[in-house]
């Protein structure tokens, strides 16, 4: 049986930054995010008894590279002794540029392995399969405002808010085509200890959680914004500040940030984050989305402006 999953991205308005079990990949810190809507990826999979190795395809191209890391997951989801499997994604936006697409790929990844293995885990279940593949793709399983807290032993996730009871817009401005130059995972794992501000980042987490929370429930959008900005210049602070350091920005980055500013100080409800890469996310109210998706599209240098609403989260589209 094939069964194809989708999933769409999730963007952390508070950062997950830090394993405290590269093992596990358990995240040393709870993070909240936003499911988007218009970008998503498929994961068609079927388990082939007579197959000899498992197969992956990325948009209609082979894509060996990935290849190890789908094979493990698949392992967890079916076990070790599985049949070897035939994978086909469709992806509808940059790959491993900073736009989240291993999160939703192996949030569809695993709820489509899972249906085709004839398994029905419940979400948290799936979530943490999923986690374990990549930290963030947890958080994918849920649409809307997800939190996830990350516990001695394992994570737990859950939905805050769903898209409808609070429908924000995010602006994606594509800075720089291509792939990062260093994956997150790298990048997480050179950061943990030299980085003068990594306890500190862990120390406040519970807190920024706490705000988010609270502004999500008030639908507070200035206090949202706040928070936002400030765990993601703190996650960065934290990659520039690692040795070897870590620097997705570059000069168009830049440029959007100092957009959205002025943006917001001429009276525009729009705040920006950012992750392990060069693109600039603005998160605004929906009435806002045109202007910021205008000024930001006018900044030298961006490449590609992508806006969406916010989105369910991964689920079985199909079987045959
Ligand atoms: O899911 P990973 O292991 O690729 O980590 C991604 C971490 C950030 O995107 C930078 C932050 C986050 O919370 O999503």
């Amino acid at each position: 049986m094939q069964v194809t999953a989708r999933a769409q991205p999730n963007i952390a308005l508070v950062k997950y930054w830090g394993k405290k079990d590269v093992e596990r990949n358990l995240p040393a810190v709870g993070s909240l995010s936003i499911t988007l809507d218009a970008l998503w990826t498929s994961m068609a999979v079927e388990f082939q008894p007579g197959l000899g190795a498992d197969s992956l395809s990325l948009n209609d191209a082979p894509a060996p590279a990935l290849l190890p890391r789908v094979g493990r997951c698949l392992d967890t989801v079916a076990g070790p002794d599985r049949p070897r499997a035939r994978v086909i994604s469709e992806c509808n936006f940059p790959v491993a540029a900073g736009l989240a697409s291993s999160a939703s790929a192996f949030a569809a990844l695993v709820v489509a392995a899972d249906a085709a293995c004839g398994r029905s885990r419940d979400r948290l279940a799936l979530a943490r399969v999923a986690g374990a593949a990549s930290g963030s793709a947890a958080r994918s399983l849920y649409g809307g405002y997800v939190e996830l807290a990350s516990g001695a032993d394992d994570i737990d996730v859950e939905q805050l808010a769903r898209p409808a009871d609070w429908p924000l817009t995010v602006v994606v401005a594509v800075t720089a085509s291509g792939a990062k130059p260093v994956s997150s995972t790298d990048a997480m794992q050179r950061s943990a200890a030299p980085s003068p501000f990594y306890a500190r980042w862990i120390e406040e987490q519970a807190e920024d959680l706490a705000l988010a929370r609270t502004a999500v429930a008030a639908r507070d959008f200035e206090a949202l914004g706040a928070v936002a900005e400030h765990t993601c210049l703190k996650m960065h602070s934290v990659m520039w500040t690692s040795r070897p350091a870590v620097v997705y920005w570059n000069h168009v980055t830049l440029r959007c940030l100092q957009a959205i500013r002025e943006l917001r100080a001429g009276g525009h409800p729009v705040f920006f984050t950012m992750d392990a890469g060069p693109q600039v996310k603005a998160v605004c109210l929906p009435e806002a989305a045109a202007t910021v998706a205008a000024t930001l599209g006018a900044v030298d240098g961006v490449a590609k402006i992508m806006t969406s609403g916010l989105g369910d989260g991964a689920r079985v589209l199909e079987s045959a």
